[in-house]
């Protein structure tokens, strides 16, 4: 399959139309932003690190029971994955407090929660991704109270499956943020990525940092944070 004219440029991907209206191409770029845009770097070997990665965890979780965009791997950077509508919610899923929880409620990050949390924020740049229930979510229209529920059992049973897995690799899963897609035919998918810049990984053991927040405060060791991950997931 071909890349054909490119549809739109994200901060960290380029999606291009293909012979097949049904298919994207997603490309993954070293660009790396922070605080909506405010912050900007490259991070060297990011794209091909979370593409991969990205595929390796959606393959897995497929298995798993949980329907996904992938479709096929092209090359390190670029991979086929159907097209969807994606719902304008970032799902963010918690089992240790930190980040813009820990800010917002004022508790110190670290804090192993007995349950996972879920929350939303609407997807809107200008808006700087607004915190919402899911109740704004309905009344903006931005899903279904059925795509909603589905929306929720998908996001925690990957909870499920990802934090088993990477406690095995000795990483904790903290938190990270899901983007949910509508097929044509309105089947909801996993879409977007998995990767250290939508998750926070942390050692098991040091409680070291190795995802996007040694980017996001300027910690240093941003590459070699990447493929310490890569290379517990992957062995390379
Ligand atoms: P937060 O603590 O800043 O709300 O982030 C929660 C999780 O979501 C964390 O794993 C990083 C991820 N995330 C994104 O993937 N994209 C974003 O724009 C933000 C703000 C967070
Ligand atoms: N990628 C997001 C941005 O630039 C934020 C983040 O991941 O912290 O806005």
């Amino acid at each position: 399959m071909e890349k054909k004219e490119q549809l739109y440029e994200g901060k960290a991907k380029k999606v291009f139309v293909t012979e097949d209206p049904e298919k994207l191409i997603v490309s993954y770029k070293d660009d790396a932003t922070a605080f909506n845009g405010l912050k900007k770097g490259t991070i060297s070997g990011k794209g091909a690190i979370n593409n991969r990665m990205s595929n390796f965890l959606m393959g897995m979780l497929e298995k798993h029971g949980v329907p996904t965009h992938f479709v096929e791997e092209l090359n390190d950077r670029e991979t086929v994955v159907k097209k969807v509508s994606i719902v304008p919610l970032e799902v963010i899923i918690r089992n240790i407090s930190a980040g813009s929880f820990a800010k917002r409620y004022g508790v110190e990050e670290g804090i192993a929660f007995e349950e996972p949390t879920i929350e939303f924020s609407y997807k809107n740049d200008d808006l700087g991704d607004p915190l919402m229930n899911s109740y704004h979510a309905l009344a903006l229209k931005l899903a279904t109270k059925e795509e909603i529920e589905t929306i929720k059992a998908m996001a925690f049973r990957v909870n499920e499956v990802l934090k088993a897995y990477f406690l095995n690799l000795g990483i904790e899963l903290v938190d990270f943020k899901l983007e949910f897609g509508r097929l044509s035919d309105g089947t909801i998918v996993l879409a977007d990525e998995i990767s250290p810049d939508t998750c926070r990984l942390w050692d098991a053991k040091t409680h070291e940092k190795l995802d996007k927040d040694r980017f996001r405060r300027d910690m240093g060791g941003v590459e070699e944070a990447y493929q310490e991950v890569m290379r517990r997931l992957m062995g390379e």
